[in-house]
């Protein structure tokens, strides 16, 4: 963030003025009025409980549709008693200004609503999963992604998005990993750091901007067993060194909020954390915002066994730093009566209503709380400008995997083509989690794509053969008596949208249902088999690594999928994604990630080695790695010098060259590895990364400049330290592959 000037220093000490005197003139149900968020209420409306609703909308006596169309109860009377501060699940222009004008017009201070949604992988143009975004490692893409989400759903009458998601995950079975940036601190760190200036810009009043949510503070990702909500029990080393810094890299982008974590972290639910929510956060990290709880997490506390009743959890929440209630209206509940008879100290109370209203202030809602209408709604919504970077973001998302003979890109005039598979001709699960605003009429399917880029005379034949899950639907036959027909079978595969995101782990991470069958009676016709893979996580799939030709790891890419798809399939583009996660053999090998700390027995054909007896201990896919149409060769590392002192840079240099015969971009990876230090340390880290495009033949000197400073660790006692020693250098196309050189580091 940048120093402030003098104008802008006075219009902070105004707005500082204008809250204490409005926190002057409130209630205390006005105060905790502004640390209520609240949800439209569906249920109880038709005389029907939600557990009634809910058992009609799975049994389908209800539609999705329907069920969205329902009047909502939007607490009207609350709204004009003051005694809401935040709406969550509001969209649209209309019934967000006419909420807000209730708030304005008709309760007595005035104080303007703040609208948050779910906005994480883009509003009505919805882009690829953040996993899948991250898979591109381009910062600049990821930020405008953001911004036109930013943009869109401001103009839907948004204010505020539950994003980024900035936690670490090194287990695939937890279905959240589709929601953040993969398994590598670093890269998660400035993802971070991009995904909130793409949706917050440079001033949060500026039109088409919104406030940004670091989530879930802490260590969400570490959930024991992959099992979402589980219990998160680790080091204050490895919360330091890998979970934590992607939340001070957002703090440091200047995020205006966070969200507390479902999960405990060493036996206290983060919700309740004063450690994490005001040592860590307000003390270590210097944020100034205002933190929401997760759904429903304060009344939560009480199930983990943490709290005797929601009034002892509310307090010690609010006493945590913890400043909003997100939609189970514990705080408008219980802490009134508590502030009341003086077991909180207002005090208390006021500064967190502070924090929100300032937040209010710094979004402009003061001046202007109608932010947006339905004519700027209905321009800005699926721009055409901004389907084209969906599409350009989906092409930059995918890695190709495996590419033997360098069947791809496939040639446009094929004769025949067959398209099998249950995701071939899907739109709806091409759009992940979290898009609850997305339509799934906007997706070009992967079938539509192809026929989109082949010669008018190739014959593009299809066929479903299976369903993602389950024996229903089942008809290899016809898939393999299209696919003995044509020249290339392309099968596309995976996981159905709600196999990951919230609540979706697995236990499994192979293709789910008949799939593999289905490609193995696809590759038993002879013909080349082309994966494409549709999913939400790494997937374990030795099977086809092995045998089919080609395999395109695609994730969720959102409204552009088919072509982006495509694109990549015929040449179009050139594959330059990296995995951001590593793939495993088998989940028996979970969690398997590059950066684990070096083992007394590092795995060899000796017995008694870190190793698994049925299988490799090796990943399937390691961390960073993607293929290309073209090739790259690494020469001529340089290291500035041979010895740095601590608080200097070290120059590292290496020469890329693109040896093949067409252009392509390439992610050149600087991996570091302190070789013997007091507390061991990861056999490598990443510390730097470039990407860069390369015409045929062209060669590039890249160029990292690392400062000794960012080498360090925390000790035994918990100070972060860097001890001099040596330093292994390794710069290459992934975490497995490179050129070694090192420099030590001395202490005088
Ligand atoms: C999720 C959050 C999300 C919130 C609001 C919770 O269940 O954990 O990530 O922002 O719901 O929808």
């Amino acid at each position: 963030m940048t120093e402030l000037n003098i104008q802008e220093k006075m219009i902070i000490a105004d707005y500082e003025n204008k809250i204490n005197v409005l926190i002057d003139k409130m209630t205390i149900e006005e105060k905790v009025g502004q640390l209520n968020q609240s949800l439209p209420s569906i249920f109880g409306a038709f005389g029907m409980t939600k557990d009634e609703i809910i058992e009609k909308l799975v049994k389908g006596e209800i539609s999705y549709e329907d069920f969205q169309a329902m009047e909502r109860d939007y607490h009207k009377d609350d709204l004009r008693r003051g005694l809401i501060g935040s709406m969550g699940g509001i969209t649209g222009a209309e019934l967000s200004n006419q909420l807000q004008k209730i708030v304005i017009e008709e309760s007595r201070l005035g104080i303007p609503l703040l609208f948050g949604l779910d906005v994480i992988h883009g509003y009505r143009t919805i882009f690829p999963i953040p996993l899948a975004e991250a898979c591109s490692w381009d910062l600049e893409l990821i930020e405008k992604t953001a911004e036109i989400a930013a943009k869109e759903s401001s103009a839907a009458g948004i204010h505020w998005t539950y994003a980024p998601m900035v936690d670490v995950s090194r287990d695939p079975r937890w279905g959240r990993v589709a929601e953040g940036a993969g398994e590598d601190t670093y890269l998660a760190s400035v993802i971070a750091a991009a995904r909130v200036k793409g949706f917050q810009g440079e001033k949060l009043s500026e039109p088409g901007r919104i406030l940004a949510c670091a989530k879930h503070f802490a260590a969400y990702g570490g959930a024991v067993g992959g099992r979402d909500y589980n219990t998160v029990d680790m080091s204050l080393q490895t919360l330091y060194e890998v979970y934590l810094p992607p939340f001070e890299a957002a703090a440091k982008a200047g995020v205006g909020t966070f969200m507390s974590a479902f999960n405990d972290l060493n036996g206290i639910p983060c919700t309740v954390n004063k450690f994490l929510l005001t040592n860590v956060l307000r003390e270590q990290f210097g944020f100034k915002g205002f933190v929401v709880s997760d759904a429903n997490s304060i009344a939560e506390v009480v199930i983990h066994g943490e709290s005797v009743d929601r009034k002892e959890a509310s307090k010690k929440a609010l006493l945590a730093g913890l400043e909003m209630d997100m939609s189970q209206g514990t705080y408008q509940q219980d802490l009134p009566e508590q502030i009341y008879n003086g077991d909180i100290p207002v005090d208390g109370l006021d500064e967190a209503v502070r924090r929100v209203l300032r937040v209010k202030y710094q979004l402009g809602l003061f001046d202007n709380p109608y932010r947006t209408d339905c004519n700027l709604e209905e321009k800005v919504l699926l721009a055409p400008e901004h389907v084209e970077v969906a599409r350009k973001m989906a092409q930059r998302s995918i890695v190709l995997l495996k590419n033997d003979e360098n069947i791809l890109p496939l040639k446009k005039n094929l004769k025949k083509i067959a398209v099998i598979g249950p995701l071939a001709e899907n739109k709806k699960e091409m759009l992940g989690t979290w898009a609850i605003t997305g339509d799934s009429e906007d997706v070009v399917t992967v079938l539509s794509g192809i026929q989109s880029v082949v010669d008018k005379n190739t014959e593009i034949v299809y066929s479903k053969g299976c369903e993602v899950t389950g024996d229903e639907g089942l008809d290899f036959n016809t898939a393999v008596q299209i696919a003995n027909e044509s020249e290339v079978i392309i099968a596309v595969v995976g996981e159905n949208a709600e196999m990951s995101g919230e609540a979706s782990s697995r236990m499994d991470l192979n293709l789910p249902g008949r799939q593999e069958e289905l490609l193995k009676a696809l590759h038993q016709t002879g013909k080349p088999v082309v994966v494409v893979l549709i999913n939400g996580r790494p997937l374990s799939l030795p099977w086809a690594a092995e045998n089919v030709s080609a395999i395109v790891e695609a994730w969720q890419l959102g409204i552009q999928s088919g072509n982006a798809i495509a694109d990549i399939l015929f040449g179009d583009y050139n594959p330059s994604g990296k995995l951001v996660a590593t793939f495993p053999y088998s989940v028996g090998q979970v969690p398997i990630y590059y950066n684990h700390p070096k083992t007394g027995r590092p795995a060899s054909k000796i017995k008694f080695t870190s190793k698994y007896i049925d299988g490799p201990s090796e990943p399937l896919y390691p961390f960073g790695f993607g293929l290309s149409y073209t090739t790259f060769e690494y020469k001529n590392l340089v290291i500035s010098s041979s010895e740095v002192t601590k608080d200097s840079k070290v120059t590292i240099n290496v020469d890329v060259q693109n040896t093949g015969d067409r252009s392509g971009e390439e992610i050149v990876q600087l991996y570091l590895s302190d070789v013997v230090a007091s507390r061991i340390r990861p056999v490598k880290e990443l510390k730097g990364f470039k990407k860069i495009e390369f015409l045929p033949g062209e060669k590039k000197t890249v160029s990292f400049e690392i400062e000794i400073k960012n080498l360090g660790f925390y000790n035994d006692a918990m100070d972060y330290i860097i001890e001099p020693g040596v330093f292994k250098v390794c710069i290459g196309p992934n975490s497995k592959e490179g050129l070694e050189g090192e420099f030590i580091v001395v202490d005088y």
